[in-house]
């Protein structure tokens, strides 16, 4: 059953602590004077500057090395300020916001003239969420309600998004001009992306809220716009995006461990990541590792980024991937992985 997402997300969020709050009024007042500053939210870490000042938001594509024409998601505090930054709002946005928000849940609207062509790429539509994360949540109310933050993932154009502070000061370091730290993010994977295509809704990007969710709160199946030729650009919607440079591959669970073998008899050290259950005492080639991801999505999805960015460190040639289950749970988890393999050949 659908639970709100105030209670899922934050309830166990201790209160901010006066140290924060004092980092959270320094950092307004560098967004305010068209500084960059990453923040938690409770999918990625975000990188953020002023929506309203086109220099800070320059800033961000120069960062991130993203191309221009990439639009921008922004963030919001208050669902009150939806009209100020979005028109022409169909009946199924009011209803998704209202039981999503504050969520991991995006939705591309008709922009305001608040919201310039800098932000969305020269689309005449625009990405708008309210993060669930106490540390967001304040920084947004501390710039007002005639401010918000353009925030793509913390991370290089096509890397794997951080989740936590570590992650951002490693990729972006002092590229940036404030880090807040929020600890790790409580989701772990982005929100999901919803556009409108005659009021009705379809999913762009699977993501932190589950298709079912989304269904039992619309009342209705919702489409999920995989591999179609979308007029707009969706950077996450790249076949190769949220890639670690070790060449990562996806095999089922009956040919993983062959491959691994094959690549072992080469001299290539291998990582394998399952999921499902087997005879852990198993011994492989010594050239073979494996790691036991959790078997239910919700906790998979949070560490997949994390644990991404521990392999990648580590001295492997190849991470094998276990297929997740064909099961709408897992589309999120299987899109993020599918992109940060495409490089890498097979797909089984
Ligand atoms: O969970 C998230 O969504 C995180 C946190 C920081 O909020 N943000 C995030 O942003 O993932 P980013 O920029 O890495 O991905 C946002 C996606 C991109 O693929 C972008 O192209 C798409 O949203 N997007 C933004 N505005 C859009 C628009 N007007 N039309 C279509 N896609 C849009
Ligand atoms: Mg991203």
């Amino acid at each position: 059953m659908y639970v709100k997402k105030q209670t899922q997300y934050s309830q166990n969020r201790p209160n901010l602590s006066s140290e924060q709050h004092d980092q959270i009024s320094a950092a307004a007042r560098i967004l305010c004077e068209g500084g960059t500053v990453a923040f938690p939210t409770e999918t990625v870490y975000g990188l953020g500057a002023d929506v309203t000042n086109p220099y800070a938001v320059n800033k961000i594509y120069t960062i991130k090395q993203r191309p221009t024409d990439h639009p921008l998601i922004v963030h919001i505090g208050n669902i009150s300020h939806l009209q100020y930054w979005a028109q022409a709002i169909p009946e199924f946005a009011w209803k998704l916001a209202s039981h999503f928000w504050p969520g991991p849940l995006t939705l591309i609207l008709q922009r305001s003239r608040h919201i310039s062509d800098r932000v969305t790429g020269g689309q005449d539509t625009v990405g708008l969420r309210i993060p669930a994360h106490p540390v967001a949540l304040a920084l947004l109310n501390a710039l007002g309600p005639d401010k918000a933050l353009a925030a793509p993932s913390a991370n290089r154009f096509g890397k794997i998004s951080p989740t936590t502070a570590a992650h951002v000061r490693e990729e972006l370091g002092s590229k940036v001009d404030m880090i807040l730290d929020g600890g790790a993010c409580e989701i772990g994977l982005e929100s999901t992306i919803i556009s409108f295509h005659d009021q009705l809704p379809a999913v762009l990007r699977p993501g932190g809220i589950a298709l079912s969710a989304l269904e039992s709160v619309l009342d209705s199946p919702i489409i999920v716009a995989h591999n179609v030729n979308q007029a707009v650009r969706t950077s996450g919607s790249l076949p190769a995006h949220y890639a670690p440079a070790t060449p990562l591959k996806i095999y089922s669970t009956a040919q993983i461990e062959k491959e691994a073998t094959t690549l072992a008899a080469q001299s290539l050290r291998v990582l394998i990541i399952r999921w499902s259950d087997i005879d852990k005492s198993q011994l492989l080639d010594p050239l073979i590792q494996q790691f036991f991801m959790p078997q239910d999505p919700i906790s998979y999805g949070k560490q997949l980024y994390a644990r991404l960015h521990e392999f990648d460190q580590a001295a492997f040639d190849y991470i094998l991937v276990e297929a997740p289950p064909d099961h709408p749970a897992w589309l999120a988890i299987t899109d993020r992985l599918q992109r940060a393999s495409y490089h890498h050949l097979t797909i089984t």
